[in-house]
């Protein structure tokens, strides 16, 4: 099993990301082009961790999303089910305290941090609601959450390259440098099906996070949402 299918079942997902954690990081920056780490500059920046924080990275695979709020001086939780991401982190970045944890049951007490966050994660789990309403659970009062994930570009000529290049360009790419392909194949599918921008929000709002607003980035490529818990 290399891929998971659209009904996101669970241990698919896992198994498909334990499958790919060797040379995750490496094959986002060549099929991005290079943009992943400028969307990871300004995940960080939307977050805006500050030293002595506890901010919680959901899905944080190997790690590489949770870097920068450690680096703020945060106290910084990678959390993810995929044994396969968990293990490839700690093998690179020992020291973080990386949690297994499924989105949708987070093994975290009520209110316990001051900020959640989850890059590229929120499109793969399976009960995207029921995920977002773990995150406000466990966000302190006024506590904050940020949401990277990809998107759908707003100008239509770039929108229409740019679904050539998944549905195209993206898997043969893929073939060359993944050891896993058809996982990018899935990467295409779930995109394209993923709401765009304001249904995002809307689905936010339905969780209870509040004022909640985005960000496009790259033309709409990935958003950036940002919410807070209560007023
Ligand atoms: C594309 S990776 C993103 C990793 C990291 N946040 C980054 O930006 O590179 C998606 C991650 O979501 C995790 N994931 C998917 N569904 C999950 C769930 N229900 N609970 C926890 N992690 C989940 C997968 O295991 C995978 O590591």
């Amino acid at each position: 099993m290399t891929r998971a299918s659209l009904d996101k079942k669970p241990t698919d997902v896992a198994a498909m990301f334990d499958a790919v954690a060797a040379k995750y990081d490496v094959t986002n920056d060549v099929l991005s082009l290079g943009q992943a780490r400028l969307w990871r500059r300004a995940a960080a920046r939307a977050v805006d961790a500050r030293p002595g924080e506890r901010v919680l990275d959901l899905a944080a695979g190997t790690g590489t999303s949770a870097l920068p709020f450690a680096e703020a001086g945060a106290y910084t939780v990678p959390c993810d089910f995929s044994l396969g991401m968990l293990a490839e982190g700690k093998r690179r970045l020992p020291w973080m305290p990386y949690v297994a944890g499924d989105a949708t049951r987070l093994p975290f007490a009520d209110g316990v941090f001051d900020a959640v966050t989850i890059s590229f994660g929120l499109r793969n789990v399976s009960d995207v609601d029921g995920a977002l309403r773990e995150l406000l659970r466990v966000t302190r009062p006024r506590g904050r959450v940020v949401v990277c994930e990809f998107s759908h570009p707003t100008w239509a000529p770039f929108r229409t390259v740019y679904e050539e290049y998944l549905m195209r360009a993206l898997p043969p790419v893929a073939r060359r440098v993944s050891s896993s392909p058809d996982a990018y194949v899935y990467l295409a599918e779930s995109i394209q099906e993923w709401p765009a921008q304001a249904g995002l929000a809307r689905r936010m709002q339905d969780a209870g996070w509040t004022r909640v607003a985005w960000r496009n980035l790259t033309g709409g490529v990935v958003a950036l949402h940002r919410g807070f818990k209560g007023a």
